[in-house]
């Protein structure tokens, strides 16, 4: 049995301990905007936010974010900086097949809501671990500064 507050909404789930965050977010309550890519933290594309910080929900198990504040891409766009990205998202089209996209969005919002004013530098550590088969790097990185007022 786990509690989790998701989203705003506190969630009390008869799920193994060990069931990775991803598997409850998607199987058990239906928030299915956060993908599976390579459940092994290689790839970014199950990125949520716990307490704010981006993390891999393929590999953190619901034992670990009892009590934690748990934001996905279905909620993100209620926070400031997160509206801001999915804004700039959209301005410049930074989307092509969209799987990986809702990982970069929650890592883009991290960073800009600890760093409002990142470098270049900041985005790329930041956005680093978040892969794109279909290369939208240069796209990603400008909607980002977009987002943060600089481009
Ligand atoms: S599915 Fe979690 S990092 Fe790839
Ligand atoms: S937009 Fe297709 S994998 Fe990133």
């Amino acid at each position: 049995m786990a509690t989790l507050t998701i989203n705003g909404k506190v969630h009390t789930l008869d799920v193994p301990d060990d069931m990775p965050l991803l598997w409850v977010l998607r199987d058990v309550v239906g928030l299915t905007g956060t993908k599976f890519g390579c459940g092994i933290a290689q790839c970014g594309a199950c990125t949520v936010h716990l307490d704010g910080a981006a993390v891999r929900s393929c590999v953190l198990p619901v034992s670990a974010v009892a009590g934690k504040k748990i934001t996905t891409i279905e909620a993100v766009g209620a926070t400031p900086a997160g509206r801001k990205v999915q804004e700039a998202w959209r301005d410049l089209d930074v989307v092509q097949c969209g799987y990986c996209q809702s990982g970069q969005v929650m890592s883009a919002a991290s960073l800009l809501a600890q760093n409002p004013k990142p470098s270049d530098a900041d985005i790329d550590a930041a956005m680093a671990g978040n892969l794109c088969r279909c290369g939208t790097y240069n796209r990603i990185r400008a909607a980002v500064k977009h987002a943060a007022g600089e481009a």
